[in-house]
């Protein structure tokens, strides 16, 4: 009996020293620092970067049966969720980390899963006590509010992963005017049957509802077109990323031979002069004339004004408490608790990142068809093996109205693709009322375009 007693002391006397030891070499870094040199310390003592890193600082075990299997399976994993390596850089040098990197490393903050518990039990500096999230979470509500906050969010979201759009960004009218003419006329295609805005009409949600879209002589693009909509507020164009600004984006259509199949901007040049009254308005404002640069300058002054501000959501995030439902507070709600607003973030909740389509599923073996050069998406530009499959995160404002979806435009309705992102990105099967839940919440997303709520003449697709 005696003896049991004496091990049971013992026991808890080691206990009590591990804990002991453990708070003391656990501790938050000191107030004293500068914020971002706080968080950097959190991440150097979490060990974030031996597994979210394209050169991770491999630990020796790494090569151990078992436990080194483990580790590159980690990393493997860790790596395809997020490259931390920029994000350090950033935050070491005192520059904005990105919205994205910032609402992923909240997210697991808040959910307490970084670094994982089996890395915390072997590396015991690294957990994440209380006192340190406060600080990661302090460090994204001033970042936050210093660089990505515009100031139009009533105070009690001012932090929120999404904000509004604004109502106006500022352009110069004379060449928003050209701009607009340009966009909506066919002479910018090769038989003067296509204009933008037959592959994005302004009616159709900044779409053409096509799984593919047809451009001169009824060729057939290899990607779903994404909106026009608010993409002023992409990080980069196109699915792929391969258009810096929208300028350079512009130049793209008049050129792909499957969309306006022109040789080169003289051919479109030579139509534009044969139109005296326009020629004379824009030498007005252009005064060395058409070319590529000119004419992509004003299309894209124009695309800036194509805005869609005051989406119920909006109005609910601006202070008007009763602009959403409960229900749709709820599918918020949801949609934040499922780490959607993690990639799909910021102002048009998305447009901000390269993600991988198929983190925990894979998606293209599903899908059965074969993979197109497409399917490649950022890869295509960089040859860089992470980036493969990697694809710019769609915006989701109007997304009730852009069906189909994804860049193969293989999810025809909305509630589709909720389920396919809960399949092929979290591993999770979501029940129909989630998924409904969600859906309400993105049905609060379609905007105003010139005052008027925007909708869509096309017919939506059924349910299935
Ligand atoms: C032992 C390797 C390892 C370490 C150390 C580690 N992570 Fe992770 N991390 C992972 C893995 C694996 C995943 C994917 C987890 C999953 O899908 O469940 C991940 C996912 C994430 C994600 C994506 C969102 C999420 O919660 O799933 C973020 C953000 C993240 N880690 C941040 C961090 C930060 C910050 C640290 C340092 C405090 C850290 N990680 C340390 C392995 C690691
Ligand atoms: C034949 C149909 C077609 C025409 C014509 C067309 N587009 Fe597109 N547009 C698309 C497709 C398809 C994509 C996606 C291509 C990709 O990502 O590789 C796209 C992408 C875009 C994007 C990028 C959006 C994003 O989220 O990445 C913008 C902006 C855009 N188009 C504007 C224009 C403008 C301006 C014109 C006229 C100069 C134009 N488009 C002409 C079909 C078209
Ligand atoms: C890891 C990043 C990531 C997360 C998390 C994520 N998405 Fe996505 N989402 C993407 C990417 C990438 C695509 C484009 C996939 C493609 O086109 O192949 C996408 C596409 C979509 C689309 C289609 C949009 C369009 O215009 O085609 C919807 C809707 C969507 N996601 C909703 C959600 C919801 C709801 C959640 C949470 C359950 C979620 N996403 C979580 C990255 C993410």
């Amino acid at each position: 009996m005696k003896k049991i007693t004496q091990i049971i002391v013992l026991l808890l006397s080691v206990v009590v020293v591990m804990v002991v030891v453990y708070r003391l070499v656990n501790t938050a870094p000191s107030k004293e620092l500068p914020i971002n040199k706080q968080v950097v310390t959190i991440i150097d003592n979490g060990g974030c970067l031996t597994c979210h890193s394209t050169s991770p600082k491999v630990p020796f075990y790494s090569t151990w049966p078992i436990i080194g299997k483990m580790v590159v399976e980690d990393t493997k994993m860790a790596l395809k969720q997020i490259d931390l390596d920029e994000v350090y850089m950033s935050i070491s040098s005192g520059q904005p980390a990105g919205e994205v990197a910032m609402a992923k490393i909240e997210k697991s903050t808040i959910d307490g899963t970084m670094p994982p518990r089996n890395f915390s039990m072997v590396h015991w500096g690294s957990s994440i006590t209380s006192a340190k999230k406060s600080i990661l979470l302090e460090w994204i509500v001033s970042e936050r509010a210093t660089n990505y906050n515009l100031g139009l969010s009533s105070p009690e979201f001012a932090n929120e992963p999404v904000q509004p759009i604004p109502a106006a960004l500022k352009t110069d009218p004379d060449k928003v005017a050209l701009g607009k003419a340009l966009y909506n006329d066919t002479r910018l295609s090769s038989d003067n049957t296509v204009s933008c805005a037959t592959c994005h009409g302004l009616n159709t949600g900044g779409v053409d509802n096509d799984s593919f879209s047809e451009g001169v002589g009824g060729a057939l693009g290899g990607v779903n077109a994404p909106t026009v909509y608010n993409s002023v507020f992409n990080f980069v164009q196109f699915w792929d990323g391969r258009a810096a600004t929208l300028a350079l984006q512009a130049a793209g259509p008049p050129l792909n031979p499957v969309e306006m199949a022109n040789k080169s901007f003289d051919d479109i040049v030579i139509r534009l002069l044969k139109d005296r009254s326009f020629t004379a308005s824009f030498l007005k404002v252009y005064p060395h004339g058409y070319s590529e640069e000119t004419i992509t300058d004003a299309i894209a002054e124009y695309e800036k004004t194509l805005l869609t501000p005051d989406s119920r959501f909006d109005l609910y995030l601006k202070g008007d408490d009763s602009a959403i439902t409960p229900a749709e507070k709820e599918g918020y709600r949801t949609f934040k608790k499922y780490e959607c607003a993690t990639c799909h973030t910021g102002v048009i909740l998305g447009g901000q990142s390269y993600e991988l389509i198929g983190l925990v599923n894979d998606y293209f073996a599903d899908r059965g068809t074969e993979l197109t050069v497409e399917d490649n998406g950022r890869f295509k530009e960089t040859s860089i093996e992470r980036d493969r499959h990697r694809f710019k995160v769609p915006g989701l404002r109007n997304v009730a109205l852009t069906w189909p979806y994804f860049h193969d435009a293989t999810q025809s309705t909305l509630e589709d693709a909720v389920r396919a992102m809960g399949h092929y990105q979290l591993g999770i099967e979501f029940t129909d009322s989630e998924v409904a839940s969600m859906v309400s919440f993105m049905n609060t997303l379609t905007g105003k375009f010139e005052g008027e709520t925007l909708t869509n003449t096309n017919q939506k697709p059924e349910l299935k």
